[in-house]
């Protein structure tokens, strides 16, 4: 990582910003973040569900920080890092009632689905119902300015394929409609409530997970195919559903961050991205450490790993993620990427509609469909 020409770079940055500002005076910088989705993004939601003992609660988790609070890493978490970027505090976790929620509250939780509803956790539309019980917490200006991040489907589907071994193509689309159907339900009611500024993550090639494959028994470097197919299947409707939403709904902006070919390609070649494996997690038991991370089963440098647990990553990489999200080139983030999408007005919006950098994520996560390692 590190940039070369960081100076520039944050020079650059910083005439960007000057000139939007004088471009456009009515900007507002969002003091704002709502998070929703599954493990990826929990900030200690689960305790609060779960009868049972959470392992997120207690090391090794959080031992690159030197504290678990309930985050699926060995340290900070994806939208820990944006908060930061952002200016603000970190986001505190939604069921942690005597937290400060002035800049945002998170509502993700393990093991969120779109689809069902599993036990001891919130689905994606709970956690919505929640967002909108909890909305006078903030003015209407913050929820206008907000933004709204999400990452969710995977437990979805790994759940799917476990469960339907060899659906054929019309079913695998048929459930893939439904989620997507629950996702836009699910940001229409943000939207009603006020929300405009929308950045999604999409999924991880599924099939790669180390707790996947070591659950299939697949060689290193053989990805499950099922869960690869499902997710590809998802990202390629989650851009149509962005595309759709940004024409049908009132200054709906939106950020995509293809995630899936940020883990493919630290997969492929960790050590282009300074890991030495994305294949193995650094905490965990079996192969490929794929389940049953505990104290006594820890590497000794998780920063040297993609995944931390078979199915989380660790803070290098959740590092990695919110740097791309924030400021990447358009290859893996668009039409907008996290800071324009805090910069730009909801009044240019309408400006913003011819949106040409997105057809090159369009043919990368069309193309993602074929890749299984
Ligand atoms: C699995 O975790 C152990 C720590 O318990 C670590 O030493 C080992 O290198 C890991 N396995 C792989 C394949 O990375």
């Amino acid at each position: 990582m590190g940039y070369p020409n960081s100076r520039l770079f944050s020079l650059s940055c910083l005439l960007f910003t000057t000139l939007t500002l004088l471009h456009h005076p009515t900007v507002s910088f969002a003091q704002t973040l709502f998070v929703f989705g599954d493990g990826y993004y929990d900030a200690g939601n689960k305790q609060f569900l779960s009868a049972n003992r959470v392992a997120a609660d207690f090391p090794p988790y959080g031992i690159t920080v030197g504290e678990a609070t309930g985050r699926w890493s060995d340290g900070h978490i994806v939208p820990d890092y944006l908060a930061g970027f952002m200016g603000i505090p970190k986001i505190p976790p939604i069921l942690h009632s005597s937290e400060d929620f002035s800049h945002g509250a998170s509502f993700a939780v393990a093991d969120a689905t779109v689809l069902a509803s599993p036990l001891e956790t919130m689905t994606l539309s709970q956690q919505v119902v929640k967002f909108t019980q909890s909305k006078n917490k903030w003015t209407d200006e913050a929820l206008s300015e907000a933004i709204y991040l999400t990452y969710i489907g995977s437990e979805d589907y790994l759940k799917y394929a476990k469960n339907n071994p060899n659906p054929s193509d019309d079913k695998k689309k048929d459930f893939v409609d439904q989620v997507i159907t629950s996702i836009e339900a699910a940001i229409k009611v943000v939207h009603e409530a006020g929300g405009r500024k929308f950045a999604f993550q999409n999924l991880a090639p599924l099939g790669c997970l180390p707790a996947v494959k070591q659950e299939k028994g697949n060689n290193e470097k053989d990805c499950v195919k099922l869960p690869s197919e499902m997710a590809a299947l998802h990202n390629k409707n989650l851009l149509k559903l962005m595309e759709k939403l940004a024409g049908d709904l009132e200054s709906f902006l939106y950020s995509l961050y293809d995630f899936h070919s940020s883990i493919q390609n630290r997969a492929l070649e960790p050590e282009t991205y300074t890991f030495l494996t994305g294949t193995a997690a650094c905490c965990g038991t079996g192969y490929l450490n794929g389940t049953g991370c505990a104290a006594n089963n820890v590497c000794a440098k998780p920063g040297d790993y993609v995944f931390f647990d078979g199915k989380h990553l660790t803070q290098e990489a959740n590092f990695q993620v919110a740097h791309l999200m924030w400021n990447a080139d358009p290859v893996v983030v668009g039409p907008n990427n996290l800071r324009e999408l805090l910069v730009f007005p909801l009044d240019a919006a309408a400006t913003r509609l011819k949106q040409n950098k997105i057809q090159i994520i369009y043919d990368q996560v069309r193309k993602a469909g074929s890749f299984m390692m």
